[in-house]
């Protein structure tokens, strides 16, 4: 039986895993972590993410040929194939602060594997790494190896959170990067074989490893682009009278173009794009591409200019105050279907909205009080390093209250604001809303999901991104 272990048992290494052991059942497949509540979390029924399809996975395999466990070393040292897919968040201090990627738990992972390792193995990169990562790595595990054979992959992951299992199950490509050496072949070929029980051959990609990592980066750079493409031409369609939507639909019916990726929203967040583009362009940078580097930075500019626009709407268009203004929050998760706030645009809302003295009231299907309190009180990139967090923002507590739904945030607020596009947003009593509300009561729809002449013949004053006003 081939044995896989995957370090890290986040929203990549759990449903990755849970995804290859239930569609290879002649593998077995541990999946490991530091972090003792979130293995006890993805052994009980109330699993660690929200993501929909997950459970019925998970409970297929769950103590037959998938396990979850802290006893790192133990399953890395039987494993054949060992996945790290830990966290590389964006570094916080020291050089390249604010862009680099910081490597420092994969640079753990990868010293553990030399340190416990009795045979060879195919080390996989799962998680987002800089291109020429695999050649850092292989230096730490063979100035170690005690005479034992490694070979490095990169096998990045492209799921997108809401929709993991499905994109798992359906991939529009796997994509694995090896050394050109019969090694590295029969390595990428036994990889291979993992995905080819459940994916056609034909989407499976090989490549050289610097193409298969910079392809991740590319791919994430090329997907925020999009957005923020569409989010500039929201910013002139308000200018101007068109309509966003419109605009979206007319460009993306062209085929050299396509339709996806093309919905104006109050800014992208997640944990990736802003965290992969800044080290993209750090990347850029340290290849003495300025102009290479200056390209890519304006996708976050225009996306934190997105956001700071959204906030700039809301307290211009209510006098140019909201000092001591209830406003209501709906939706706080960086997208539907996820209870993940990593890097949430409702964040950087909310903190500019916070600044100008407003009244919070929030909600959200999935992300709890505790975790929108501790995401308003962090400094930008500090989420993701537990070590460095802050005590501030114990002001910002005091004006946000976080509630069990969407007529409770809304009542007595002067603005309800939009932030994620959760379903039952869509189908909210809004005639109810508008009867608790202050007047005149606002509607900023940052995801354009509120039918907007309803709510203007309900009596609302309504703001959505990229419409006519
Ligand atoms: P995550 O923070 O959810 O999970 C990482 C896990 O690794 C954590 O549980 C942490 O405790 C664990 N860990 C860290 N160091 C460890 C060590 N030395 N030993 C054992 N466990 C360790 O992160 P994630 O969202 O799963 O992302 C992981 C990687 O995958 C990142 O590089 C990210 O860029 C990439 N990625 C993420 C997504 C996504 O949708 N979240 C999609 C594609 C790629
Ligand atoms: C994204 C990519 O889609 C994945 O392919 C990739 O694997 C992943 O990043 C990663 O590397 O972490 P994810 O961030 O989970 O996945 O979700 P997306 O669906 O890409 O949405 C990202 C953000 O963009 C969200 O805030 C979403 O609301 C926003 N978005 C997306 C828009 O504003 N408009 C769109 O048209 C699409």
């Amino acid at each position: 039986m081939v044995k896989i272990c995957c370090i890290g048992a986040g929203y990549v290494g759990g449903p990755t895993m849970a995804v290859i052991a239930v569609k290879c059942p002649s593998i077995e497949v541990a999946v490991v972590d530091i972090s003792v509540s979130r293995i006890q979390a993805w052994n009980s029924d109330q699993l660690p993410i929200y993501e929909p399809g997950l459970d019925e996975v998970v409970k297929k395999c769950r103590g037959t040929n998938l396990f979850f466990s802290t006893d790192v070393e133990r399953h890395v040292a039987e494993a054949d194939i060992v996945f790290v897919s830990v966290n590389t968040p964006t570094k916080t201090r020291g050089l390249g602060a604010g862009k680099a990627a910081d490597l420092t738990y994969w640079e753990s992972a990868a010293r553990m594997i030399a340190d416990v390792s009795k045979s060879d193995k195919i080390v996989v990169e799962k998680s987002t790494v800089p291109v020429k990562t695999a050649e850092a790595i292989e230096r730490i595990l063979t100035h170690n190896s005690k005479g034992i054979k490694y070979q490095i992959l990169s096998n990045p992951e492209f799921l997108a959170e809401g929709t993991a299992i499905q994109d798992l199950f359906n991939p529009d490509r796997v994509l694995i990067g090896g050394r050109e050496t019969a090694d590295g072949k029969k390595a990428v070929d036994a990889l291979k074989s993992v995905y080819a029980h459940w994916v056609p051959e034909d989407r499976i990609l090989c490549t050289n490893l610097w193409s298969a990592e910079l392809s991740k980066l590319a791919a994430n750079a090329f997907l925020a682009q999009r957005i923020s493409s569409v989010n500039a031409m929201s910013a002139l369609c308000e200018a101007t009278g068109a309509d966003v939507a419109q605009v979206a639909h007319a460009v993306g019916t062209d085929s050299r173009i396509g339709p996806k990726f093309l919905k104006a929203s109050v800014g992208f967040g997640g944990s990736c794009f802003q965290k992969d583009i800044l080290n993209l362009v750090y990347i850029c940078e340290c290849n003495g591409l300025a102009e290479v580097a200056g390209y890519w930075r304006q996708v976050i500019k225009v996306n934190d200019y997105q956001k700071s626009r959204f906030v700039n709407r809301v307290v211009s268009s209510m006098f140019n105050t909201v000092a001591g203004k209830k406003v209501a929050i709906l939706g706080f998760a960086f997208k539907k279907d996820t209870g993940d706030t990593r890097e949430t645009a409702a964040i950087d809302v909310c903190k500019g909205l916070i600044g100008d003295k407003a009244h919070l009231s929030i909600f959200d299907p999935q992300v709890g009080e505790a975790q929108i309190q501790k995401d308003l009180a962090l400094n930008k990139f500090e989420w993701d390093h537990p070590a460095h967090l802050q005590p501030a923002a114990a002001g910002a507590a005091k004006q946000v209250s976080v509630v069990r739904d969407a007529y409770e945030a809304a009542k007595g607020a002067h603005a309800v604001c939009v932030m994620t596009e959760w379903e039952e947003f869509k189908g909210l009593d809004y005639g109810r809303i508008y009867e608790g509300m202050q007047k005149p009561a606002f509607v900023f729809d940052g995801r354009n999901v509120v039918d907007v002449e309803k709510l203007r013949e309900i009596g609302f004053i309504v703001y959505s991104i990229g419409k006519p006003l």
